[in-house]
């Protein structure tokens, strides 16, 4: 046996198969393109089914790998075929063999395509974005901080359309190059907007943004239940976009609503608001914010320990495929 022939019997005992079946139960995936899929939830006053939002989300992430197929009615076939090379990107599988371009690609955007196809978390957050009620404006500025694959910007694009702003203004930062690049030229086809590469910590990011009031701030940089603040740059990112913006934001809808954080026994509380920039309601625990522990999320009106968000949308997703593909915290 030939080294070549050693190393590819080796990565070979690595393969599984992807989990069985369909990705999401029969029937749940709307016909029809992404493009249209995204002009039928825009129509103000339209129904925003859990299972329409999953449907957006796996077909989003179905274009965001492969681009040239944006206009495609993809099957499920072929969305679950994708998922399966999804969460089989690391130890291999069948369906990635002789794809190694597939392959490096999962696992370079591995970490914003696992976000997306968490179906029941990013579907609740989709949805609880569209419940909100905008303040009337002459037109909508939306930010989306820390965009990964830019379906956040996808659901002010809906939250805007459906409240009337035929051209909203969308602008998503990503510090990852070359996830803001697939993302801007995926929002950039779709017309939904664009993903700068920046880093959102820096008050430089917002120097040049078009005048006027922000809308709407869209800002999943959380660390997972548990976890010190500081895991993620949710803090630093809210000092910065305040100190940059302040006035600009003061009728801003955000998701999330606000945080809530703790001390390590859970006996003294942070509730971090846009009232507060996010920092804290002025009781301040005796140590930094960034040592606090992520707790819980508001969404649409309602508090919810962060692991829990997506809780009752997991039928979603088919029950075997449940644990690869819910990762998002
Ligand atoms: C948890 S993911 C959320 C992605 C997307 N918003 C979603 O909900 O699916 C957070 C994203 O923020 C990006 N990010 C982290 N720090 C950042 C920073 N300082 N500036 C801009 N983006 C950042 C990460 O690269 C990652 O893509």
């Amino acid at each position: 046996m030939t080294s070549d022939n050693l190393r590819c019997a080796a990565l070979q005992l690595l393969e599984r198969k992807p989990p069985p079946g369909l990705v999401v139960p029969a029937g749940m995936v709307v016909p029809g393109s992404l493009p249209l899929l995204i002009e039928t939830l825009a129509c103000p006053g339209s129904p925003v089914a859990p299972e329409a939002l999953a449907s957006l989300c796996l077909k989003y992430f179905y274009a965001y790998v492969h681009s040239e197929q944006l206009d495609a009615d993809v099957s499920l076939e072929g969305l679950t075929e994708l998922a399966g090379q999804f969460v089989r990107r690391r130890g291999g599988c069948a369906q990635l063999a002789g794809k190694s371009e597939l392959r490096r690609f999962l696992l370079h955007h591995g970490f914003a395509l696992q976000m997306l196809v968490d179906l029941p978390k990013t579907v609740h957050l989709l949805a609880a974005l569209l419940e909100r009620k905008l303040p009337v404006a002459e037109a909508f500025l939306g930010l989306d901080i820390g965009a990964g694959t830019g379906i956040l910007l996808v659901g002010q694009y809906l939250l805007a359309r459906r409240a009337g702003y035929d051209s909203p203004i969308l602008i998503g930062f990503e510090c990852q190059p070359h996830v803001a690049r697939r993302a801007d030229s995926l929002a950039s086809a779709l017309g939904i907007g664009r993903v700068r590469q920046a880093d959102a910590t820096r008050k430089e990011a917002y120097v040049d943004l078009p005048d006027g009031p922000v809308a709407c701030v869209t800002n999943e940089t959380l660390p997972s239940a548990g976890r010190r603040l500081y895991k993620e740059p949710f803090p630093v990112i809210c000092e910065a976009l305040f100190a940059a913006l302040g006035p600009r934001l003061a009728n801003a809808v955000f998701l999330p609503e606000a945080v809530w954080a703790s001390d390590r026994p859970g006996r003294s509380w942070l509730h971090l608001t846009p009232h507060n920039a996010f920092a804290g309601d002025g009781q301040r625990p005796d140590k930094p914010l960034r040592l606090a522990f992520m707790r819980d999320v508001e969404l649409a009106g309602e508090r919810i320990p962060v692991d829990r968000v997506g809780e009752g949308l997991a039928e979603l997703v088919a029950p075997p495929w449940r644990e690869s593909l819910c990762r998002r915290w």
